[in-house]
């Protein structure tokens, strides 16, 4: 893609985006990166549907976050290909970008079927792991006031209001059960690999600190 088009492009969407927050406009910047990453140890990867796909996947992620739509990677599907004929980025490859947007979320449960789209969901699931994941998990949690952790009185009780929220500690332990054969390329687990490492030095260093 040139690199106009792609300006144009960001500029386009900017607004589609939280002007900050765990989904503003610098978690599909990553997740490009990433992908660009990723594609270079792929064969036959299309770059410019890999950076339409990255650029657009979370078009409508605010939409469902305000409820005033159900899935955003449906929702960014339907309206992906209004913003690329406005870019005049080639007509051929826009069903790509659209299936590639339609399957991201690794949440639904649909295995991606071609390159870009598994290259894609894999970039966007690394976000989740790391030094990243943990502060966009904080952000997020934050937000609705979750408790930093359980307590164990309130374990016990099981009825304690702090213990019916999750807690912000727990949400990030649970990513440590994301079993790594569920990214879909070599580059996608190493890169994810890296991250468990030091998702678990920080949990345990965090269990220590708070013992
Ligand atoms: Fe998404
Ligand atoms: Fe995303």
């Amino acid at each position: 893609m040139k690199r106009s088009m792609m300006k144009e492009l960001i500029k386009y969407i900017s607004s589609y985006f939280d002007k900050k927050g765990a989904h503003d406009m610098t978690h599909t910047k990553r997740v490009l990166k990433v992908a660009l990453q990723i594609a270079k140890s792929e064969k036959n990867v299309d770059e410019q549907i890999i950076i339409a796909s990255c650029l657009l996947h979370d078009v409508a992620r605010k939409k469902e976050d305000e409820d005033k739509c159900e899935c955003h990677a449906e929702e960014g599907a339907r309206i992906a290909p209004r913003i690329l004929r406005r870019i005049k980025f080639p007509e051929n490859k826009i069903q790509s970008v659209v299936y590639a947007i339609k399957v991201h979320r690794k949440s639904k449960d649909i295995k991606p079927k071609t390159i870009e789209a598994k290259i894609l969901q894999d970039a966007d699931r690394v976000d989740l792991l790391g030094a990243i994941g943990i502060t966009k998990t904080i952000i997020r949690h934050s937000k609705n006031n979750d408790a930093v952790i359980h307590s164990p009185y309130a374990k016990k009780l099981n009825s304690h209001k702090d213990y019916k929220t999750e807690s912000i500690f727990n949400v990030i332990k649970i990513r440590l059960k994301i079993p790594l054969n569920t990214f879909n390329t070599l580059r996608g687990k190493k890169i994810a690999l890296e991250r468990f490492h030091f998702l678990k030095s920080f949990i345990k260093q965090f269990e220590k600190e708070w013992a």
